[in-house]
């Protein structure tokens, strides 16, 4: 969406991938505290994304959303403003259809003018819009209503794939700045390898201000290996996938944040081309994922999914270097530059 929003993907957290519904206010301002305080607000994590579960189930007198009184008693203007005193943006949940995804609380058709309102005037920065009970009609018809919020995220819900509508890839770009392109992401290794093949197909329809989203980080949640999740959070990078860290921020080990802190691995994310990198190579689990960057600059991923250790080797003209050419290299995880000619 050309909005001026979004030119590079979204960095942020959301609540989802580690607490779903178990979500409160203290939890979001302390996350707050912890993206600042780890330094992962520095290096760009600025969203503070508020997922399912935070309203009432049902709409007070006037048909207003309701933030839930157990878990956020202060409300969300309150949670806005603290959220946004540290420097950083605040995001929240809705739905498209009756009822969220979780079903605890309203979703917003119908109320499409109403919620956008009420989201603005508690400064909401980021709206994530979710496609659960949605009554049948087409997305598209629903979501230039709510034009008023400034990031709309829309989520695939899966059996519109199955009922044979066109993949978000397809039309999103019009209505929001990301949309999902796979189903949810869990935390293992089958789950993030097959989202990241599903979401390559939809490379080209990627730019500034519109992103596929193959879904939130799992890094740091605790079901894959370090290497796993380096390369989790490498192959999303170089998809110019929104990096949403999904783990509890402020128990996060020193690993965990030196991953997600990588700022070079962030800056080829957040690179000014804004062109999805793509699989280039698949032979026997041994893969190739490369793509163009700014300034003559290009990113090569080498891929190992097998079980085993193994060398994998890239040819310059894979990539779209002359086969005669000597380029200097940068291994992003080890930080250090080699000389290179094929
Ligand atoms: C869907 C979305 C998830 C999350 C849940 C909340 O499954 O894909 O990311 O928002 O709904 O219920």
């Amino acid at each position: 969406l050309a909005n001026g929003l979004a030119r590079t993907p979204p960095m942020g957290w959301n609540s989802w991938n580690h607490y779903q519904c178990n979500i409160d206010e203290k939890i979001v301002q302390r996350t707050a505290d912890a993206l600042v305080s780890t330094g992962l607000a520095a290096v760009g994590y600025k969203y503070v994304n508020i997922d399912d579960c935070w309203a009432e189930g049902e709409r007070d007198l006037r048909g207003n959303f309701k933030a839930k009184i157990s878990t956020f008693p202060s409300g969300i203007k309150a949670l806005s403003d603290y959220v946004h005193s540290r420097g950083l943006k605040l995001g929240i949940y809705s739905d498209a259809g009756y009822r969220t995804c979780s079903k605890t609380m309203p979703g917003s058709l119908g109320h499409e003018e109403q919620d956008a309102k009420t989201l603005a005037e508690w400064g909401v920065d980021y709206l994530k819009y979710d496609n659960c009970y949605n009554d049948g009609t087409r997305p598209q018809q629903r979501l230039h209503i709510l034009s008023n919020c400034s990031i709309i995220y829309i989520r695939i819900y899966s059996h519109y794939s199955l009922r044979g509508e066109e993949n978000p890839a397809k039309w999103a770009g019009w209505y929001g700045n990301v949309w999902r392109t796979t189903g949810d992401i869990k935390d293992s290794w089958e789950s993030i390898t097959s989202i990241a093949d599903q979401n390559n197909v939809w490379g080209r329809y990627a730019g500034p201000g519109k992103w596929n989203d193959p879904d939130m980080l799992e890094v740091g949640n605790g079901g894959m290996s370090l290497e796993e999740y380096r390369a989790h959070f490498s192959i999303w990078a170089l998809m110019k996938a929104p990096l949403l860290i999904g783990c509890d921020v402020q128990s996060a080990s020193r690993e965990t944040l030196r991953i997600l802190g990588n700022k070079e691995v962030i800056d080829v994310n957040q690179d000014s081309l804004g062109v999805q990198g793509r699989k280039v190579r698949s032979i026997s689990g041994l893969e190739i994922w490369a793509g163009p960057l700014s300034k003559r600059r290009i990113v090569v991923l080498l891929w190992n999914r097998s079980n085993s250790r193994a060398p994998i080797s890239v040819r310059w003209r894979e990539v779209g270097l002359a086969p005669s050419i000597s380029v200097t290299v940068r291994d992003l995880w080890t930080v250090q530059y080699n000389f290179s000619s094929e």
